[in-house]
C-alpha cells in the first residue's frame, strides 16, 4: 500500500513515525505545507483552499490512500478533499475518537481535548464524543505549543510555565486527547503534569488501529520508502524528519 501523509508542516511527521513502526506500507509520500504552517489560526475557508491546493500536489503520485495528519486539516476539509480526489481521503479526528473507547474510558470520565484555535472551534472532537455519549469534555485551545515543539522545546521551564498557564483551571482528566501534530513530542512533559495519569490519545497510534481495523494490511519486513517533500526549505524539513523519526 502505497500511502500519502499531508500536514500543514513538520508535525505530521509524528503520525509518520506510527506509520513506519506499523510496517504495513510499502512507500510513504510526506508534504508538508511548511511555507504557510501554521493553518490551526487560519479560517475555515484558507484551511480547504490550502488543503485542495495540497491535493494537487499528490495528483504527481501514485497512492492508495491520503492521510492528513494534521488535525486541523481533518476538522475542516475532508469532504471538500474526498469529492475532489480519486482516492480515500482520511482523517485522524474519528480514528482518536474511536481511540477513546478502545481505551474503555468510561462515558462520565473526564476526557481534556487539546489542540489548535481552529481545531477546538471547529468542535468535531467535541461533537463525536458527545454522540458517543461521552458526557465530561472539556476542549481548550493549546496552540502555543505548537512553535515551542518547532523551536525542539521538549522540556523544561518554558513549557512548564506554558502548562500551568492552560491548564490552571483543569483538573486532571481521565483521556488527554492530543488533538495536535505536535503534541506527541511533548507527550511526557504532559503526562508528567497530570502525574503521569491520563490515557494519551496519539493520532500518530490511532491511524495506526483505525487502518488495521478498515483495511485488510500486510505486514512487511522492510521498512517503507519515505519520500518527503515540502512547500517550502524542504532540506529543513527532511533534516527535522531525521531527528523526530530516530527519536
Ligand atoms: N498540524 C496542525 C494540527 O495538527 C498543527 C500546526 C498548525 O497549526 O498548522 O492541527
Amino acid at each position: 500500500m502505497r500511502i500519502g501523509v499531508f500536514d500543514s508542516g513538520a508535525g505530521g511527521l509524528s503520525v509518520v513515525k506510527s506509520l513506519i513502526e506499523s510496517k504495513y506500507f510499502d512507500k510513504i509520500i510526506y508534504y508538508g505545507d511548511t511555507a504557510r504552517v501554521p493553518y490551526g489560526i487560519k479560517d475555515k475557508n484558507t484551511i480547504i483552499r490550502y488543503s485542495l491546493e495540497a491535493l494537487e500536489f499528490f495528483n504527481n503520485f501514485d497512492i492508495d490512500l491520503l492521510i492528513t495528519a494534521c488535525n486541523t486539516v481533518s476538522a475542516y476539509a475532508l469532504d471538500d478533499m474526498n469529492q475532489q480526489s480519486k482516492y480515500p481521503v482520511i482523517g485522524v479526528i474519528k480514528s482518536g475518537v474511536m481511540a477513546v473507547e478502545k481505551h474503555n474510558i468510561k462515558k462520565d470520565e473526564p476526557i481534556l481535548i487539546i489542540a489548535t484555535r481552529a481545531t477546538i472551534a471547529s468542535n468535531q472532537y467535541q461533537t463525536a464524543l458527545r454522540e458517543l455519549g461521552y458526557n465530561n469534555i472539556t476542549a481548550i485551545q493549546t496552540g502555543l505549543f505548537v512553535p515551542m515543539v518547532e523551536e525542539g522545546i521538549f522540556d523544561g521551564e518554558v513549557l512548564d510555565a506554558t502548562m500551568r498557564y492552560y491548564f490552571k483551571d483543569i483538573s486532571t482528566p481521565s483521556a488527554l486527547i492530543l488533538g495536535c501534530t505536535h503534541f506527541p513530542l511533548i507527550s511526557n512533559s504532559l503526562s508528567n503534569y497530570f502525574n503521569n495519569s491520563p490515557t494519551l490519545i496519539h493520532s500518530g497510534e490511532a491511524i495506526v488501529n483505525y487502518l488495521e481495523e478498515g483495511y485488510s494490511l500486510k505486514q512487511r519486513k522492510d521498512k517503507p520508502e519515505l519520500k518527503i517533500f515540502a512547500s517550502e526549505n524542504v532540506l529543513g524539513l527532511r533534516k527535522i524528519a531525521k531527528i523526530w523519526l530516530s527519536s
